[in-house]
């Protein structure tokens, strides 16, 4: 216990993302890199409460969020808003391909956080976001 914290204290003040025991390989880079782009610690309740956050629609449509294409339940499918399209469940405990290429997360942050957010989210928020996920 006390060995775990002195690693966690020395990780934080060197500023080093500790892995998790659920995160992929692409989770710690991109934490790690968040980290670098001036991100601070990473919470999974921060992560789940933006999650479930309704943003308004500039142009005046339905509010949404993340779950509008995921679905309320990690575990299931989810279903595009606009095109109906099938989204395979988010939680690596059902979905294992999930969270295991930087690239395809960094696009999707990308692409859905402008489409929530109406605008890019923050190194921080994404690896908040990481954190819940990869926490299911
Ligand atoms: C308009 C529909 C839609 C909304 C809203 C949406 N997503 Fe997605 N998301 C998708 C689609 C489509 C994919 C890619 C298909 C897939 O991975 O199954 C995806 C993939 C992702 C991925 C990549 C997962 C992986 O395995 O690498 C992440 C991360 C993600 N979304 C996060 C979010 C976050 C965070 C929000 C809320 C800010 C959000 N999404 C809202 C449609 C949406």
């Amino acid at each position: 216990m006390k060995k775990l914290f002195i690693a966690t204290t020395l990780a934080s003040i060197a500023g080093i993302q500790i892995a998790h025991a659920a995160d992929t390989a692409a989770v710690t880079e991109r934490l790690n890199e968040y980290q670098t782009q001036g991100a601070a610690d990473f919470s999974a309740e921060r992560g789940d409460q933006m999650w479930h956050q309704n943003f308004p629609d500039p142009e005046g449509g339905p509010a949404q969020n993340c779950t509008t294409c995921h679905g309320t339940d990690l575990n299931l499918q989810g279903k595009h808003a606009r095109t109906g399209k099938i989204i395979e469940p988010m939680a690596r405990s059902v979905n294992p391909e999930r969270l295991t290429d930087g690239k395809k997360i960094e696009k999707w942050f990308l692409r859905n956080c402008k489409s929530v957010l109406n605008r890019e989210c923050t190194p921080q928020e994404k690896g908040d976001f990481l954190r819940y996920l990869s926490s299911k």
